[in-house]
Protein backbone atom coordinates (compact mmCIF):
# COMPACT_ATOMS: atom_id res chain seq x y z
CA UNK A 1 0.00 0.00 0.00
CA UNK A 2 2.29 2.56 1.34
CA UNK A 3 4.85 1.23 -1.67
CA UNK A 4 2.40 1.38 -4.63
CA UNK A 5 1.20 5.18 -3.29
CA UNK A 6 4.74 6.35 -3.62
CA UNK A 7 5.31 4.62 -7.19
CA UNK A 8 1.98 5.77 -8.09
CA UNK A 9 3.34 9.67 -6.85
CA UNK A 10 6.16 9.10 -9.02
CA UNK A 11 4.67 8.12 -12.10
CA UNK A 12 2.60 11.53 -12.04
CA UNK A 13 5.69 13.44 -11.73
CA UNK A 14 7.93 11.05 -14.04
CA UNK A 15 8.15 13.88 -16.97
CA UNK A 16 9.59 16.32 -14.70
CA UNK A 17 12.01 14.15 -12.68
CA UNK A 18 15.62 12.66 -13.55
CA UNK A 19 17.05 10.23 -11.39
CA UNK A 20 19.71 10.06 -9.16
CA UNK A 21 23.01 9.14 -11.32
CA UNK A 22 25.18 7.25 -8.21
CA UNK A 23 24.28 4.12 -6.91
CA UNK A 24 22.85 3.96 -3.41
CA UNK A 25 23.56 0.47 -0.94
CA UNK A 26 23.12 -0.13 2.04
CA UNK A 27 25.76 -1.38 5.32
CA UNK A 28 24.01 -4.31 6.35
CA UNK A 29 24.49 -6.51 9.54
CA UNK A 30 24.56 -9.96 9.93
CA UNK A 31 22.57 -10.75 12.80
CA UNK A 32 18.98 -10.48 13.87
CA UNK A 33 17.53 -8.74 16.67
CA UNK A 34 18.55 -11.26 19.25
CA UNK A 35 22.11 -11.56 18.31
CA UNK A 36 21.65 -14.69 16.29
CA UNK A 37 23.04 -14.90 12.66
CA UNK A 38 21.27 -14.04 10.21
CA UNK A 39 20.30 -17.50 7.77
CA UNK A 40 20.00 -17.09 4.19
CA UNK A 41 16.33 -16.59 3.86
CA UNK A 42 16.73 -13.23 6.49
CA UNK A 43 18.88 -11.85 4.21
CA UNK A 44 16.52 -12.83 1.52
CA UNK A 45 13.71 -10.42 3.86
CA UNK A 46 16.16 -7.84 3.80
CA UNK A 47 16.60 -7.17 0.10
CA UNK A 48 13.19 -7.74 -0.81
CA UNK A 49 12.96 -4.11 1.59
CA UNK A 50 16.32 -3.01 0.23
CA UNK A 51 16.16 -3.50 -3.12
CA UNK A 52 13.77 -0.91 -3.19
CA UNK A 53 16.31 1.72 -3.73
CA UNK A 54 19.38 0.17 -3.45
CA UNK A 55 21.58 -1.95 -5.92
CA UNK A 56 24.26 -3.26 -3.92
CA UNK A 57 25.34 -4.10 -0.08
CA UNK A 58 28.29 -4.08 2.11
CA UNK A 59 29.31 -6.22 4.93
CA UNK A 60 32.62 -5.91 7.12
CA UNK A 61 33.73 -9.53 8.24
CA UNK A 62 32.98 -12.85 6.65
CA UNK A 63 33.23 -14.74 9.85
CA UNK A 64 31.63 -11.60 12.45
CA UNK A 65 32.70 -11.81 16.17
CA UNK A 66 29.97 -9.22 16.66
CA UNK A 67 30.26 -8.13 20.08
CA UNK A 68 32.02 -11.37 20.70
CA UNK A 69 29.64 -12.61 23.55
CA UNK A 70 27.21 -13.78 20.67
CA UNK A 71 27.84 -16.39 18.28
CA UNK A 72 30.32 -16.49 15.14
CA UNK A 73 28.24 -15.39 11.77
CA UNK A 74 29.35 -17.30 8.51
CA UNK A 75 28.23 -14.24 5.97
CA UNK A 76 29.15 -15.12 2.72
CA UNK A 77 27.49 -19.25 2.61
CA UNK A 78 24.18 -17.05 3.80
CA UNK A 79 24.52 -14.08 2.17
CA UNK A 80 26.04 -14.42 -1.69
CA UNK A 81 22.86 -17.14 -2.52
CA UNK A 82 20.22 -14.62 -1.49
CA UNK A 83 21.89 -11.86 -3.13
CA UNK A 84 22.18 -13.71 -6.52
CA UNK A 85 18.60 -14.20 -6.52
CA UNK A 86 17.84 -10.82 -5.83
CA UNK A 87 20.23 -9.53 -8.21
CA UNK A 88 22.11 -7.54 -5.54
CA UNK A 89 25.47 -7.13 -5.85
CA UNK A 90 27.70 -7.28 -2.13
CA UNK A 91 31.23 -6.14 -1.20
CA UNK A 92 32.49 -8.42 1.05
CA UNK A 93 34.64 -7.53 4.04
CA UNK A 94 38.12 -9.31 4.99
CA UNK A 95 38.80 -7.84 9.12
CA UNK A 96 42.60 -6.75 9.11
CA UNK A 97 43.35 -5.95 11.90
CA UNK A 98 44.84 -9.18 13.31
CA UNK A 99 46.44 -12.33 11.27
CA UNK A 100 43.37 -14.36 12.78
CA UNK A 101 40.68 -12.58 11.55
CA UNK A 102 42.02 -11.93 8.05
CA UNK A 103 42.73 -16.07 8.07
CA UNK A 104 39.45 -16.83 9.08
CA UNK A 105 37.79 -14.53 6.75
CA UNK A 106 39.97 -14.80 3.51
CA UNK A 107 38.82 -18.47 4.15
CA UNK A 108 35.28 -18.13 4.21
CA UNK A 109 35.67 -15.72 1.03
CA UNK A 110 37.56 -18.64 -0.99
CA UNK A 111 34.79 -21.03 -0.14
CA UNK A 112 32.80 -18.84 -2.43
CA UNK A 113 34.52 -16.73 -4.81
CA UNK A 114 34.37 -18.33 -7.84
CA UNK A 115 31.11 -19.76 -7.62
CA UNK A 116 29.54 -16.16 -6.85
CA UNK A 117 31.82 -14.07 -8.72
CA UNK A 118 29.19 -12.36 -10.85
CA UNK A 119 27.51 -11.30 -7.29
CA UNK A 120 30.75 -10.25 -5.08
CA UNK A 121 31.10 -6.65 -6.47
CA UNK A 122 34.32 -6.09 -4.61
CA UNK A 123 36.23 -7.02 -1.28
CA UNK A 124 37.39 -4.31 1.11
CA UNK A 125 40.34 -5.62 3.23
CA UNK A 126 40.40 -3.35 6.61
CA UNK A 127 37.71 -1.05 7.83
CA UNK A 128 38.63 2.12 9.68
CA UNK A 129 41.98 0.41 10.24
CA UNK A 130 43.68 3.80 9.94
CA UNK A 131 41.42 5.67 12.39
CA UNK A 132 41.82 3.44 15.22
CA UNK A 133 45.15 2.80 14.89
CA UNK A 134 45.42 7.15 14.99
CA UNK A 135 42.66 7.06 17.82
CA UNK A 136 44.63 4.16 19.59
CA UNK A 137 48.10 2.69 18.23
CA UNK A 138 47.74 -0.90 19.96
CA UNK A 139 44.18 -1.29 17.64
CA UNK A 140 43.69 -0.68 13.95
CA UNK A 141 46.92 -0.63 11.52
CA UNK A 142 49.35 2.16 10.14
CA UNK A 143 49.07 2.04 6.66
CA UNK A 144 52.25 -0.06 5.67
CA UNK A 145 50.39 -2.64 7.82
CA UNK A 146 47.50 -2.23 6.22
CA UNK A 147 49.19 -2.21 2.63
CA UNK A 148 50.96 -5.64 3.96
CA UNK A 149 47.54 -7.31 4.39
CA UNK A 150 45.92 -5.93 0.89
CA UNK A 151 49.21 -7.39 -0.68
CA UNK A 152 48.38 -10.56 1.28
CA UNK A 153 45.10 -10.71 -0.07
CA UNK A 154 45.95 -10.11 -3.30
CA UNK A 155 48.73 -12.42 -3.35
CA UNK A 156 46.30 -15.32 -2.63
CA UNK A 157 44.06 -14.26 -5.45
CA UNK A 158 47.11 -15.08 -7.49
CA UNK A 159 47.39 -18.27 -6.14
CA UNK A 160 43.48 -19.29 -6.38
CA UNK A 161 43.75 -18.80 -9.83
CA UNK A 162 41.54 -15.15 -9.15
CA UNK A 163 43.63 -12.81 -10.02
CA UNK A 164 41.63 -9.77 -11.22
CA UNK A 165 38.30 -11.29 -11.43
CA UNK A 166 37.60 -9.01 -8.04
CA UNK A 167 37.94 -5.30 -7.17
CA UNK A 168 40.36 -4.89 -3.88
CA UNK A 169 40.56 -1.75 -2.16
CA UNK A 170 39.39 -1.10 1.83
CA UNK A 171 37.08 1.48 3.75
CA UNK A 172 38.52 4.25 5.94
CA UNK A 173 37.13 7.64 7.87
CA UNK A 174 37.37 10.76 5.12
CA UNK A 175 40.34 12.53 7.33
CA UNK A 176 42.41 9.24 6.81
CA UNK A 177 42.88 10.01 3.26
CA UNK A 178 42.68 13.43 3.42
CA UNK A 179 45.86 14.15 5.67
CA UNK A 180 47.59 11.95 3.86
CA UNK A 181 47.81 9.07 6.17
CA UNK A 182 46.55 6.41 3.27
CA UNK A 183 49.02 8.04 0.94
CA UNK A 184 51.05 4.35 0.61
CA UNK A 185 47.90 2.27 -0.02
CA UNK A 186 47.02 4.93 -3.10
CA UNK A 187 50.06 5.06 -4.22
CA UNK A 188 50.71 1.12 -3.99
CA UNK A 189 49.33 0.05 -7.33
CA UNK A 190 47.40 -2.75 -4.87
CA UNK A 191 43.95 -1.28 -4.90
CA UNK A 192 41.33 -0.93 -7.04
CA UNK A 193 38.27 0.68 -4.85
CA UNK A 194 38.51 3.29 -1.68
CA UNK A 195 35.20 3.57 0.67
CA UNK A 196 35.72 6.96 2.09
CA UNK A 197 33.43 7.11 5.58
CA UNK A 198 31.56 10.71 6.13
CA UNK A 199 29.24 11.65 8.78
CA UNK A 200 28.13 15.51 9.51
CA UNK A 201 27.16 13.73 12.60
CA UNK A 202 30.43 12.60 13.27
CA UNK A 203 31.52 15.69 13.23
CA UNK A 204 29.33 17.45 15.90
CA UNK A 205 27.14 19.39 13.23
CA UNK A 206 23.80 20.77 12.84
CA UNK A 207 21.72 19.32 10.75
CA UNK A 208 21.31 22.34 8.66
CA UNK A 209 25.06 22.21 8.54
CA UNK A 210 25.75 18.44 8.03
CA UNK A 211 24.78 18.30 4.18
CA UNK A 212 27.51 20.95 3.78
CA UNK A 213 29.86 19.69 5.74
CA UNK A 214 29.10 15.92 4.86
CA UNK A 215 29.72 17.13 1.33
CA UNK A 216 32.90 19.28 1.73
CA UNK A 217 34.66 15.96 3.87
CA UNK A 218 33.91 14.16 0.96
CA UNK A 219 35.15 16.25 -1.83
CA UNK A 220 38.35 16.69 0.46
CA UNK A 221 39.22 13.15 0.80
CA UNK A 222 38.29 12.29 -3.04
CA UNK A 223 40.11 15.70 -4.27
CA UNK A 224 43.45 14.48 -2.02
CA UNK A 225 43.07 10.66 -3.53
CA UNK A 226 42.96 11.76 -7.23
CA UNK A 227 45.64 14.43 -6.43
CA UNK A 228 48.32 11.48 -4.79
CA UNK A 229 46.96 8.99 -7.61
CA UNK A 230 47.58 11.67 -10.28
CA UNK A 231 44.23 9.98 -11.86
CA UNK A 232 40.61 10.61 -11.06
CA UNK A 233 39.72 7.16 -12.59
CA UNK A 234 42.30 4.75 -11.63
CA UNK A 235 40.43 4.03 -8.06
CA UNK A 236 37.27 3.43 -7.90
CA UNK A 237 35.61 5.78 -4.91
CA UNK A 238 32.53 5.20 -3.18
CA UNK A 239 31.55 7.02 0.30
CA UNK A 240 32.06 4.07 2.31
CA UNK A 241 29.55 4.78 5.55
CA UNK A 242 27.55 7.86 6.12
CA UNK A 243 23.76 8.38 7.81
CA UNK A 244 22.33 9.85 11.06
CA UNK A 245 20.94 7.52 14.40
CA UNK A 246 16.61 7.81 14.66
CA UNK A 247 14.91 8.47 17.44
CA UNK A 248 16.85 6.53 20.59
CA UNK A 249 19.93 7.43 19.20
CA UNK A 250 22.44 9.27 21.23
CA UNK A 251 23.65 12.98 20.16
CA UNK A 252 26.83 14.38 19.27
CA UNK A 253 27.77 18.11 20.02
CA UNK A 254 25.36 19.77 17.81
CA UNK A 255 24.21 16.75 16.13
CA UNK A 256 21.09 15.67 17.55
CA UNK A 257 19.54 12.26 17.26
CA UNK A 258 16.26 11.80 15.80
CA UNK A 259 14.35 10.37 13.10
CA UNK A 260 13.23 13.56 11.96
CA UNK A 261 16.91 14.97 11.43
CA UNK A 262 18.19 11.48 10.29
CA UNK A 263 14.83 11.84 7.41
CA UNK A 264 16.43 15.36 6.79
CA UNK A 265 20.26 14.27 6.30
CA UNK A 266 18.83 11.13 3.70
CA UNK A 267 16.92 13.43 1.76
CA UNK A 268 19.21 16.52 1.32
CA UNK A 269 22.95 14.92 2.38
CA UNK A 270 22.39 11.73 0.98
CA UNK A 271 20.38 12.76 -2.27
CA UNK A 272 22.54 15.02 -2.91
CA UNK A 273 25.85 13.08 -3.02
CA UNK A 274 23.72 10.19 -5.71
CA UNK A 275 22.98 13.56 -7.50
CA UNK A 276 26.56 14.34 -7.90
CA UNK A 277 26.96 10.63 -8.93
CA UNK A 278 28.63 9.94 -5.69
CA UNK A 279 28.34 6.02 -4.68
CA UNK A 280 26.81 6.37 -1.36
CA UNK A 281 26.67 3.33 1.36
CA UNK A 282 24.19 4.58 4.23
CA UNK A 283 25.27 3.05 7.39
CA UNK A 284 23.33 1.40 8.49
CA UNK A 285 20.28 -0.81 6.99
CA UNK A 286 18.31 -1.59 9.61
CA UNK A 287 18.35 -1.13 13.60
CA UNK A 288 20.41 -3.47 15.52
CA UNK A 289 19.12 -4.06 18.97
CA UNK A 290 21.55 -6.54 20.06
CA UNK A 291 24.39 -4.54 19.90
CA UNK A 292 25.68 -3.45 23.55
CA UNK A 293 25.98 -0.25 24.93
CA UNK A 294 29.12 2.00 24.12
CA UNK A 295 31.35 5.20 24.94
CA UNK A 296 31.41 7.67 22.17
CA UNK A 297 34.32 9.35 20.72
CA UNK A 298 33.32 12.15 23.43
CA UNK A 299 33.55 9.94 26.31
CA UNK A 300 29.74 10.11 26.85
CA UNK A 301 27.90 6.81 26.96
CA UNK A 302 26.18 6.50 23.79
CA UNK A 303 24.64 3.59 21.72
CA UNK A 304 24.44 2.10 17.54
CA UNK A 305 21.25 0.58 17.84
CA UNK A 306 19.34 3.21 16.08
CA UNK A 307 21.34 3.88 12.68
CA UNK A 308 19.12 2.28 10.67
CA UNK A 309 17.21 3.34 7.65
CA UNK A 310 14.51 0.69 8.60
CA UNK A 311 13.20 -0.39 11.98
CA UNK A 312 14.53 -4.06 12.98
CA UNK A 313 11.62 -5.80 11.82
CA UNK A 314 12.30 -4.03 8.10
CA UNK A 315 9.70 -1.41 8.55
CA UNK A 316 10.30 1.73 7.04
CA UNK A 317 11.19 5.06 9.36
CA UNK A 318 11.31 7.45 6.39
CA UNK A 319 8.36 8.40 4.35
CA UNK A 320 9.99 8.43 1.41
CA UNK A 321 13.01 6.87 0.66
CA UNK A 322 13.39 8.20 -3.03
CA UNK A 323 15.66 10.32 -4.46
CA UNK A 324 14.28 12.33 -7.40
CA UNK A 325 15.31 15.43 -8.45
CA UNK A 326 13.53 18.03 -11.07
CA UNK A 327 15.31 19.07 -13.96
CA UNK A 328 16.18 22.57 -14.83
C1 LIG B 1 29.39 24.28 8.26
O1 LIG B 1 30.07 23.39 7.36
C2 LIG B 1 31.15 23.97 6.69
C3 LIG B 1 31.64 22.94 5.70
O2 LIG B 1 32.14 21.81 6.35
C4 LIG B 1 32.22 24.40 7.68
O3 LIG B 1 33.29 25.02 7.00
C5 LIG B 1 31.61 25.35 8.71
O4 LIG B 1 32.56 25.63 9.71
C6 LIG B 1 30.37 24.74 9.33
N1 LIG B 1 29.71 25.70 10.18
C7 LIG B 1 29.63 25.55 11.51
C8 LIG B 1 28.85 26.62 12.22
O5 LIG B 1 30.12 24.61 12.11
Amino acid sequence: MYFSSLLAAAVATAPLAVYAKGQLGYALGSRMPDGSCKAQADYAADLVVLKDTATIVRTYANVDAGDTSGPLCYVPGALLPAAEAAGVKVILGIWADTNEAFDADAAQFFEYAAQYESTIYAVTVGSESLYRNQEDSSTGLTAQALLNQIQKFNDQLQSNGLAGKFKVGTADSWNKYQDGTADPIITSGAVDILLVNAFGYWQGQLISNATATYLDDLQQAYGHIQDVAGSTTSIELWNGETGWPTDGGTNYGAAIAGTANAFTFYKQGVCAALDWNFNVFYFEAFDEPWKPESTGADGQPGNEIHWGAYNADRSPKFSDYSCTYTSS
